[in-house]
Formats: C-alpha cells, structure tokens, sequence
C-alpha cells in the first residue's frame, strides 16, 4: 500500500501501536491540591511528585502525580488554565521502549492522526511520550519508561517554578497552548448537580 509521505517505500503496513498496558489517566482540575489531598486523605493513593508555579496570587500547586502501585503515577490532576472545571486530560498508554515510541509517531503521521506534542520527554518521572486525539476527541499519550517507586519512605517531590518547565518536558520544545487548556467532558457538565 503506498504511503502519502513521498520518500516512504510504502505504507506501514504493521498492525497498530499496540502497546503493552494501560498506564495512567490524567484530568484537569480548576484546583488540584485539594484534589490530591481528598485522593490521598480519603482514599490513601501516595503523593509521587508535584509541580508549583505563580498563576497570579503567589505560589501554588500546579499539577500533582500519585499511584497505589510503583509506577511513577497512575492518576494525575494538573491546573485546568481556564478554571472551566473537571476534564478527562488523557488516558495513556505504555510501549516498551524508545524504538516503539519512534515506530508509534511514524504510524500516526501516517494514518493523519493528529499528534499535538512529542515525542519529548517528561522531567518529572523520565518517561519520553507523545500525545495525539483520537475521533472523539479525547487525548490519548503514547508513554516510554518512568520511573519505578520502591521506598515504603517515599516523600512527595517538589518542582518549584525554577525547574517546572523541565518538569514537563525536558528536552525543550515547547508546550502546545491547548495542553493545560483542551480536555474533554466526561458525559455531563461540570455544572450538573450532584447526587445528594
Ligand atoms: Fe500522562
């Protein structure tokens, strides 16, 4: 099958990204401290890593990653930038290295599949990732590595506003306007009332 990319011999004719296992999910939050102390208070899921950063009124938390598990998170709530409420940020997904994450853009591209950020690394956990929207809308990261959380001790780590931007992603490119932005509703509005 012929590829629309010109020097391309053919279409990758392989059968999808196929990646090991799910990872994490992540949301935006209009606040997500609160949101990691009711998880953690209330549901005992550990603190792993979190980002501050100076949104107008001083310093406050920005993002924060936890997990029952030793993966680095399994769920995430970072500042949804335009306070409009909860949003489904993206689910990801986990290939085994850096080869398949190289061979999972290539399949994207190819299919016309919009690739909103990555492949780039994340600071905080090392893991490398790219992001891309499936028909829906929602966002899906491919996601490589991370860090493994063996302490039974472990400590919250803190990324102040002089690392942050490294936190989220290492190797320089720059964040796309949509990320802390764009997410999609999870079947009813933010402002539905809630169950009694
Ligand atoms: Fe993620």
């Amino acid at each position: 099958m012929q590829s629309k990319l010109p020097s391309h011999p053919q279409r990758y004719t392989g059968v999808g990204i196929h990646p090991r296992r799910f990872d994490h999910v992540n949301f935006l939050v209009d606040e997500p401290q609160g949101e990691q102390e009711f998880w953690s208070d209330q549901l005992g899921v550990r603190h792993n890593y979190f980002i501050t950063g100076d949104v107008g009124n001083g310093e406050q938390r920005l993002a924060s990653w936890l997990a029952k598990t030793n993966l680095s998170h399994e769920i995430a709530f970072m500042r949804n930038r335009d306070q409009t409420g909860s949003l489904l940020h993206h689910v990801a997904y986990y290939v085994d290295t850096a080869d398949q994450m190289v061979r999972a853009a290539t399949i994207l591209a190819d299919a016309d599949v919009k690739i909103e950020w990555g492949p780039a690394q994340h600071g905080t956990s090392g893991a490398i990732f790219l992001y891309c929207i499936e028909p829906s809308g929602n966002r899906i990261e491919v996601w490589s590595g991370g860090f493994l959380l063996f302490a039974p001790d472990w400590e919250p780590i803190r990324w102040d506003p002089t690392v942050s931007p490294l936190g989220l992603e290492l190797w320089g490119s720059d964040m796309p306007d949509t990320y802390l932005r764009y997410g999609t509703t999870l079947g009813a509005p933010s402002t539905a009332p809630q169950p009694a």
